[in-house]
């Protein structure tokens, strides 16, 4: 039975002057939220799974035609007057909550044999809702890389840069502040959709960094734009930021501007359960209809309630991300044969690649004690401060909370390792980043009650282990194994290992003297290789950025799950276009990439049908 609307906005807009520009769902015609409104007469040229980086791009752009109709699945809430997702400091507070899917990963070898919390944005913009901001274009060479993985040069950075100018939109940072010497401006476009900002709050040590990269340039030097396809060094971060409040695939591409076009229906509460063969075309399984519920069922529930069934004309596209993808797949009957049938499912093609290698970058928070009271600790700490902080951003879009806990991000490579064949792009790739935020940050250790540190976290950003994606049952609403195999090789402990005596070696520098007190008591212990070990195993998380677990590979080829195109492999009237179709995940933040992805892939699927 369906439930009655369900309306999930945490506060009213009308509290929020700075949000002026976002309508209240009512003035929105064509966002839906139970399966009945939608008009009833309407059939779609495509139907799209998740709204996601990839998925709101794609229904952007093919919407853009009015001749064209779209219906744009999501199994969140609308994420308008969501403040969490919209202040940019109070990002972090959204894991657990009814924006996230709440997964936990299976147990980790590598992490000591620790599970993780595992986060997935679960509203309109997906995780592109609820992420830290972190804008990062990935290498020249992972692009090239890209292209000859998959045989179609159309993915090299050169190809790829109209897609990044019709993604990006330079704007002003929060304070007005004059940025000529934070990033290369020629390289940027301002006239795209996603706003992306440099930090517009500063902080007590920015000009420590910046004397890092002088002292330590050998191995630091400054990079004036990490965006440039030159990755390596220290840089000002660029972030998903609209000068105050976020930026993501939901403000940028279904705007209400875009979710006023007729032919764009957008249905959220909408778990999509499966998808339903429908015929055969060339003796491929053709696979063009959706069945979902608009049932609240939490993660781990289970519904009888009827489930309903849309049809696209044209494609399916799912954009459900590196997990929500695979699940998909696996319970519509495209996977692994034994596994599939140990729980039930008819095999309608047998894909042993669904679900094979998916990636994620750990993360370590290597926390300090810091001689200053301008932590963001302060915050934390105190509820006062913090509501006034609020009010500050709210009446005059300024304050700490315009920026991410994020500060600089750093990106350098091992010289050489003893375990096996370098896993980058090349040469100006990074094997590990660091990034630099102004307190104490951890997903593994509660913030100590009083006290103000810094912390410089360490992420493997190109591992050698692969995971894998299973279904545990044939509930679509139980969440997958999610196996990430962090640390899965020794080449990856040892890369982590060298990040972390990087970073003592960076807090031991001059220009961090007065400033840095002393490591914060689980990095003191790692004094010798063993408890450096033993520190890295216990304390790593993610960064949550799981990829590659539907990969594309050349067309003909006989593994991956889609072509160079994201139409899947043996199956008609299906396409995948999320983080899932990465062949290698990026040694960077991958949003900007799916988001590039996004553009590329509409580009394609307006091709193929002489879509204008
Ligand atoms: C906490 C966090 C912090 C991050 N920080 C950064 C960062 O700083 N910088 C960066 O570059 N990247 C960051 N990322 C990663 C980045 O956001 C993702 O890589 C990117 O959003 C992936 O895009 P996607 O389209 O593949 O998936 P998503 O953006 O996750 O979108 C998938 C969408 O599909 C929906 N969906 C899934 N299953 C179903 C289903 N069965 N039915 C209907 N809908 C479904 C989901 O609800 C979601 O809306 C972060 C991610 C998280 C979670
Ligand atoms: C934001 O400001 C408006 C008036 O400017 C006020 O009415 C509202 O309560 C404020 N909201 C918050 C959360 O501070
Ligand atoms: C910003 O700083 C640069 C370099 O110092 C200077 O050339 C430029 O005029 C400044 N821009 C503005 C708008 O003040
Ligand atoms: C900025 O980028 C342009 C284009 O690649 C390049 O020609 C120029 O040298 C760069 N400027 C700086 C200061 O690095
Ligand atoms: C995640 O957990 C929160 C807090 O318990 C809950 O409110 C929310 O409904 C959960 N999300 C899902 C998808 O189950
Ligand atoms: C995993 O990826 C590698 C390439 O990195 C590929 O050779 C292999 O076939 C993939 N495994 C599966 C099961 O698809
Ligand atoms: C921090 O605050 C305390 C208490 O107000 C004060 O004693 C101390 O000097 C301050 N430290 C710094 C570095 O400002
Ligand atoms: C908390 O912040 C408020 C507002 O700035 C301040 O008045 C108060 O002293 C702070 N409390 C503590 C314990 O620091
Ligand atoms: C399902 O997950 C549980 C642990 O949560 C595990 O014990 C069980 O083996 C899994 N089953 C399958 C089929 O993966
Ligand atoms: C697709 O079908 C061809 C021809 O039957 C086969 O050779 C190939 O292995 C299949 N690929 C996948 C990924 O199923």
């Amino acid at each position: 039975m369906e439930k009655p609307i369900r309306r999930r906005r945490a506060m009213h807009l009308s509290s929020y002057p700075v949000l002026g520009l976002l309508l209240p769902i009512a003035c929105v015609a064509t966002l839906y939220e139970r399966a009945e409104q939608l008009p009833a007469s309407t059939s779609y040229d495509f139907v799209i799974v998740g709204a996601g980086a990839g998925g709101t791009v794609l229904a952007n752009r093919l919407s853009d035609n009015p001749a064209t109709t779209v219906l744009l699945l999501e199994a969140g809430p609308s994420n308008l007057g969501v403040a969490d997702a919209i202040i940019p400091f109070l990002s972090t507070r959204l894991g657990s909550t009814t924006y996230d899917w709440n997964y936990t990963t299976t147990p980790q070898p590598g992490f000591a044999g620790r599970s993780i919390n595992y986060p997935r944005g679960r509203l309109l913009g997906g995780s592109t809702s609820t992420n830290t901001f972190a804008w990062t274009r990935a290498s020249n060479e992972e692009w090239d890389r890209y292209a000859t993985l998959t045989g179609d040069d159309g993915w090299s950075w050169d190809n790829m840069q109209q897609f990044m100018s019709m993604n990006e939109k330079f704007v002003a940072s929060a304070d007005g502040h004059n940025t000529t010497g934070q990033y290369n401006a020629s390289l940027h476009s301002t006239t795209g959709m996603v706003s992306i900002s440099l930090p517009g709050y500063p902080h007590p040590f920015d000009s420590r960094v910046i004397e890092t990269t002088q002292e330590l340039s050998e191995d630091w030097p400054f990079n004036l734009d990490m965006n440039s396809g030159s990755m390596l060094g220290i840089g000002w971060p660029q972030q998903s930021i609209d000068t105050s409040s976020r930026s993501s695939g939901a403000t940028a591409y279904l705007s209400p501007q875009y979710l006023a076009r007729k032919n764009l229906h957008v249905l959220v509460n909408a778990h999509v359960t499966r998808i339903i063969q429908t015929g055969t075309d060339s003796g491929k399984p053709a696979f063009r209809s959706v069945e979902y519920t608009t049932a609240d069922v939490p993660t781990g529930g289970t519904s009888t309630a009827p489930r309903t069934v849309v049809s696209a004309k044209k494609e399916v596209i799912l954009a459900a991300g590196a997990i929500g993808t695979p699940q998909i797949l696996l319970l519509s009957g495209i996977g692994p044969q034994a596994e599939l049938s140990a729980l039930g499912i008819k095999t309608i093609l047998n894909n042993p690649s669904v679900g094979a290698n998916l990636t994620d970058h750990p993360l370590l928070s290597n926390k300090f004690y810091v001689n200053s009271n301008e932590t963001f600790d302060s915050i934390n700490a105190n509820a006062t401060l913090a509501a006034e902080d609020i009010a500050i951003w709210n009446a005059t879009g300024q304050g700490p909370m315009v920026d991410s806990a994020l500060a600089h991000l750093g990106w350098a490579r091992v010289p050489s390792n003893p375990y096996g064949p370098d896993t980058t792009a090349g040469p100006t790739t990074p094997h590990y980043e660091i990034l630099f935020a102004n307190g104490f940050l951890s997903t593994t250790t509660p913030r100590p009650s009083s006290g103000h540190f810094m912390t410089i976290a360490t992420s493997l950003t190109s591992p050698a282990a692969r995971g894998s994606l299973t279904l545990n049952t044939s509930n679509p609403f139980d969440q997958p194994n999610i196996n990430p195999n962090m640390f899965g090789t020794d080449y990856d402990l040892f890369i982590m290992e060298s990040a972390v005596t990087a970073v003592l070696k960076i807090a031991a520098a001059d220009a961090w003297k007065d400033y840095i007190i002393e490591p914060f008591e689980d990095l003191a212990a790692a004094t010798t290789p063993a408890a450096l070990k033993a520190y890295i195993q216990a304390q790593s998380a993610t960064i949550f950025h799981p990829a590659c677990s539907a990969a594309m590979s050349p067309k003909g080829a006989s593994w991956g799950v889609t072509d160079p195109d994201g139409v899947v492999k043996n199956i008609s009237g299906l396409r995948i276009i999320d983080a899932s179709i990465l062949p290698v995940i990026p040694s960077a933040h991958p949003q900007a990439v799916v988001f590039f992805l996004g553009e590329r892939g509409a580009a394609l699927v307006k091709q193929k049908y002489g879509i204008n």
